[in-house]
């Protein structure tokens, strides 16, 4: 596996990143990240995906509050529904009950609800494996895009938690398209998470506050990725917020992670099948878990931003 820095390669072994200089390997000093006592971490987009398989191995490292930030609301599982983990399953057992006054009829509610209440169970199994190592955990609902309703909702956490001392920037979105064919709306939808969402963050909360600052970009910014010059775009503004804050504030570890494609969260089957036909390896939901919380406590200030997985080129 190896990590790519615009500015040379690094080879991710098994204890470290080395950084590859013509023969001879020279290992980066490592820095002792001082974990506060009691930290506070803010996660969006933490409650799901490969986000929430981060959080959970941060809290087995820090213990201490975590407050995950995602839309989803967290519907009641019906009593008369059997429980599914899959999709398809769960629209089939929907169906079965759709002669229910309380139940969805055509496929379209049947799909909706399926996955509202499939995000409702991913998000109460997050909270539950964060807490099962001690630390707290909370779910909050809130659309980190919609500036007005996010700051009033950061200044009531505050309130109660205490100042945040680590953030995870996680929650994001794809709206897929060809050049061409991309309008402004579809820039909006990816902008609105990835980009209004830490802008407004960063505005509630002081950035010298924050002794961690991990930020979820992708290795489309690095690399192009067909279909995806809006996602690609605002990656890469997350990628260049990083270096900008680790300049202005040296003592906060600020990492802007490009993932190359994950086994699970927005890669589906048929992306996985397409990246796995590219010859492009997925980064399993462990490794990579393991490989964020790693970078984020125990590497040094100076790798800010990196690509986890395989290069590839653009299609
Ligand atoms: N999976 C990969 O292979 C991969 C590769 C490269 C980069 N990434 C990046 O990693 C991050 C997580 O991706 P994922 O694969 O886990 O995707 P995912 O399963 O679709 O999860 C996305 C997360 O973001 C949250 N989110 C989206 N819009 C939000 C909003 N407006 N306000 C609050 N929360 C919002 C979602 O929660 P709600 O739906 O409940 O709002 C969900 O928790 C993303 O930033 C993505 O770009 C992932």
């Amino acid at each position: 596996m190896s990590l790519i820095l615009s500015e040379g390669t690094y080879t991710l072994s098994n204890d470290g990143i080395y950084q590859d200089v013509p023969g001879e390997i020279v290992r980066p000093p490592s820095t002792a990240s001082v974990v506060p006592e009691s930290p506070v971490w803010l996660i969006t987009g933490g409650g799901r995906g490969v986000t929430a398989d981060c959080a959970i191995e941060l809290a087995k490292r820090t213990g201490g509050s975590f407050i995950l930030l995602g839309r989803s609301d967290l519907v009641a599982w019906p009593a008369w529904l059997e429980r599914e983990t899959d999709l398809k399953a769960l629209r089939g057992a929907l169906a079965k009950n759709s002669g229910r006054a309380d139940a969805p009829k055509t496929p379209v509610e049947i799909d909706r609800f399926a996955r509202i209440l499939l995000a409702g169970a991913e998000i109460v199994s997050t909270l539950k494996a964060i807490e099962s190592g001690g630390a707290k955990a909370r779910y909050v609902q809130a659309d980190i895009g919609d500036q007005a309703s996010l700051r009033t909702t950061l200044s009531r956490l505050i309130n109660e938690e205490g100042p945040v001392t680590g953030l995870v920037h996680g929650a994001g979105v794809l709206s897929d398209g060809f050049a061409e064919a991309l309008g402004l709306k579809n820039f909006e939808k990816v902008f609105s998470p990835k980009v209004t969402g830490l802008e407004t963050i960063l505005s509630c909360i002081k950035p010298s506050a924050l002794r961690y600052i991990g930020l979820f970009s992708s290795a489309s910014a690095v690399f192009g990725n067909e279909g995806q010059s809006n996602y690609a775009a605002a990656n890469e503004w997350l990628n260049n917020v990083a270096v900008h804050l680790a300049g202005k504030i040296p003592d906060t570890q600020v990492k802007a992670f490009c993932w190359g494609p994950w086994q699970g969260g927005m890669v589906d089957e048929s992306l996985a099948r397409m990246f796995t036909e590219r010859g492009i390896g997925l980064i399993s939901k462990q490794e990579g878990a393991r490989i964020f919380a790693d970078q984020l406590l125990n590497s040094s200030h100076d790798q800010v931003r990196f690509v986890v997985g395989d290069e590839w080129g653009s299609a």
